[in-house]
């Protein structure tokens, strides 16, 4: 009752009410009652198997379909399912404008058409993953688009090239990731877009909001979730991976997160319908839009969830997120760190932000920083908003600290502490949503840059190398730090945030990113030609490595991560694993 009353002030203004009563009962329409072993959500916010709760630690491996060899695929399942790890998530996705001449592709996309490819070289390849993970007991998280879909970029050349299917990833050289590798080039969003409308009009949003667009993609999601409905290896269907505002494609001025709100309230409903039997969730990095009015307010309490792990200091009833409960927090997490440093080392000075040095702020920055670009709304996400959408069953968010800021640095933490600390503190805050809204919530997707895997490393949306050193040296030292973490700092870092998930209440954490060696080399695959630190492998037909986009923890001296994600998988399972 308290948290009914206390949502309807922070909302505001009353919008469309709808009950939680009549919203179930569409849910339960939709709802067939799947087999125990297909995974559901229990009215306490956890996920449910066979009749018990069930949690996870998973890794992500988006590039399973674009593997020719089916005893690739069932090797790289079967030694992800040796370390505990019990979902997989993997692209659903993969279209072309044009028909390649070698390898997989799902749906051609070319001048306001599209075609879906159910062939051998098609969604049969799709279908080969699901059937190998039923086989591993391992279960699939399946996402249907992708935000990103950058164009070629000649980093040599420092110009952009109209193919629109390649780019560089290494500054000053011309390392070109081939078809396949990351969002290069799976299409996604702006391949739609691009090829659905004309010049005066090619904005990201019209994704969101273009009915004939909608109508194409959900087109797709029809056909293919309609293809596993009885399968059991199907965790559920996640809509997109990083869903926003902008792209490689930028927005048009209109885009709002009640835009991709609603966006996702179409496409979920479509989903749900032609599959009834799965989970479906959002793909979205997490982003709030506090003080934002939403679409689809909560106007009842959810049922309480059990008490929490007795070492939780936590409080047990979380509140709304607000800007003035935001700030509030911020500035007592200061006063403490303030007098923890004060203690320990007067002398430590700068701060870093997005991997660059800066003088100490005053304190006075605290406010001109606001809450920051995770809070504002500012990515047209309002992942509150999204998660109570009836169809979502369970929220999701990510942690990518070197693509994304989660927060405002506090000025008495090192640079490497604050991004532990703000990862903390977004674990708690979407672990806090779930029980506020009686939904199970997952991190979909969390990764570290190392230092030795900075030369791969390729964000989503970036033409750059953004791994220059830091531009001033660390206080107290005169050397430059290289970009990135040591393995060290990854793998502590990595073990505070899994513990965090466990004892905050996550149902999920899936880590990004696996990688397998020893893959069969084919022509149009992800892993031919193999791409090495100084480029292209010559040998383009042996075997090769999965793509590591920066955040790989297989091969050498990686032992140690593999380990912290095999532990924690132990603990988030301790019946199963
Ligand atoms: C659920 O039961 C099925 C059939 O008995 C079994 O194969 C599967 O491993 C179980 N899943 C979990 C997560 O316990
Ligand atoms: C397709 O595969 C064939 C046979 O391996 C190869 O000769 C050809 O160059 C490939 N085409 C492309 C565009 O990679
Ligand atoms: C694209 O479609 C339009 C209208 O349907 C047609 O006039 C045009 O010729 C097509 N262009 C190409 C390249 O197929
Ligand atoms: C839906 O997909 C089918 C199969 O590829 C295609 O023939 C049809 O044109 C598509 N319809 C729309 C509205 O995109
Ligand atoms: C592929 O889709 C077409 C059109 O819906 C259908 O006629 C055909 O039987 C399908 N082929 C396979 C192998 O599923
Ligand atoms: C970089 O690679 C692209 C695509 O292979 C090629 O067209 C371009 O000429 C290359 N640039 C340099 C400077 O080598
Ligand atoms: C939606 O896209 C179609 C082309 O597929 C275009 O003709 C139409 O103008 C677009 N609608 C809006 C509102 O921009
Ligand atoms: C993505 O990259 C392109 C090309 O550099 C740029 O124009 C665009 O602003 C970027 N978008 C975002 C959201 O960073
Ligand atoms: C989109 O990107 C442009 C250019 O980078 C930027 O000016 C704009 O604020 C961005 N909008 C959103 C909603 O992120
Ligand atoms: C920073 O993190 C390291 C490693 O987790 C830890 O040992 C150290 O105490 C932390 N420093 C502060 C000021 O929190
Ligand atoms: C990238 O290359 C440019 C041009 O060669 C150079 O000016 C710049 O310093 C380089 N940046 C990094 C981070 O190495
Ligand atoms: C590499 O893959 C081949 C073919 O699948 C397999 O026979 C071989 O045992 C693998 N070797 C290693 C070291 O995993």
């Amino acid at each position: 009752m308290y948290i009914s009353v206390l949502w309807q002030l922070v909302l505001g203004t009353l919008l469309v009410t709808t009950t939680r009563a009549s919203r179930d009962s569409k849910v339960r329409r939709n709802n067939e009652t799947p087999p125990s072993n297909f995974v559901t959500t229990s009215p306490d916010g956890q996920f449910m198997v066979n009749g018990s709760a069930f949690s996870f630690v998973g890794t992500n491996a988006y590039w399973l379909h674009a593997l020719n060899s089916d005893d690739d695929i069932d090797r790289t399942l079967q030694n992800i399912s040796m370390r505990g790890i019990k979902v997989v998530r993997t692209w659903a996705f993969n279209d072309v404008s044009a028909i390649p001449e070698n390898g997989t592709w799902f749906q051609l996309i070319v001048n306001g058409t599209t075609t879906i490819n159910n062939g051998t070289n098609g969604l049969q390849r799709l279908d080969k993953v699901v059937e190998l993970a039923q086989k591993h007991g391992i279960y699939l998280l399946l996402s249907l688009t992708n935000n990103w879909n950058p164009t070629i970029f000649d980093n040599a050349n420092t110009s952009f090239t109209p193919l629109g299917v390649l780019r560089d990833a290494t500054n000053s050289t011309n390392v070109t990731l081939p078809r396949n590798t990351l969002s290069n080039d799976y299409g996604g969003m702006d391949a739609y877009v691009r090829q659905f409308v004309s010049e005066e009009i090619l904005h990201h949003d019209q994704f969101f909001m273009n009915q004939t667009i909608i109508n194409a993609f959900t087109n797709y999601t029809t056909n293919v979730v309609s293809r596993y409905t009885n399968s059991s290896a199907v965790f559920g269907w996640e809509l997109a991976n990083d869903p926003r505002c902008n792209s490689t494609v930028q927005s048009s001025g209109s885009c709002t997160p009640q835009v991709i709100t609603r966006w996702h309230s179409t496409v979920a409903q479509s989903v749900k319908e032609a599959d009834p039997n799965h989970l479906v969730s959002s793909g979205n990095q997490g982003f709030f839009c506090m003080d934002c009015p939403k679409l689809f307010p909560t106007a009842v309490a959810p049922p309480p969830r059990p008490s929490p792990a007795p070492d939780s200091k936590r409080r047990s009833l979380p509140k709304a997120l607000t800007k003035s409960i935001l700030l509030q927090e911020r500035k007592e997490a200061r006063k403490r760190t303030r007098k923890l440093q004060k203690r320990s080392n007067p002398r430590a000075s700068g701060i870093r932000i997005r991997g660059n040095w800066v003088a100490t702020p005053t304190r006075r920055q605290d406010d001109t920083f606001g809450v920051g670009p995770a809070f504002d709304g500012s990515q047209g996400v309002d992942s509150e908003d999204i998660i109570n959408i009836p169809q979502i069953g369970f929220g999701s968010f990510q942690l990518f600290p070197d693509q994304n800021s989660y927060g405002v640095d506090d000025p008495n933490l090192p640079a490497f502490n604050n991004t532990v600390q703000q990862g903390l503190d977004w674990i708690q805050r979407h672990a806090d949503m779930g029980k506020l809204f009686g939904k199970p919530v997952s991190l979909t997707g969390f990764g570290l840059v190392t230092q030795g895997n900075a030369p791969f490393f390729v964000p989503f949306n970036s033409t750059v190398a953004p791994f220059g050193p830091d531009q001033v040296p660390e206080s107290g030292t005169s050397q430059q730090q290289p970009f990135g973490v040591t393995d060290a700092q990854r793998d502590d870092a990595y073990s505070q945030w899994l513990n965090a998930g466990l004892i905050n209440g996550l149902q999920g954490m899936i880590q990004y990113q696996w990688a397998q060696d020893n893959l069969t080399s084919q022509e149009g695959t992800a892993i031919s030609p193999s791409i090495t630190e100084s480029g292209l492998s010559p040998d383009q037909t042996t075997t090769g490595l999965s793509p590591n986009d920066g955040y790989s923890i297989q091969g050498v001296g990686q032992e140690q991560a593999a380990q912290v994600i095999q532990e924690a998988a132990n603990n988030f399972a301790p019946d199963t694993a």
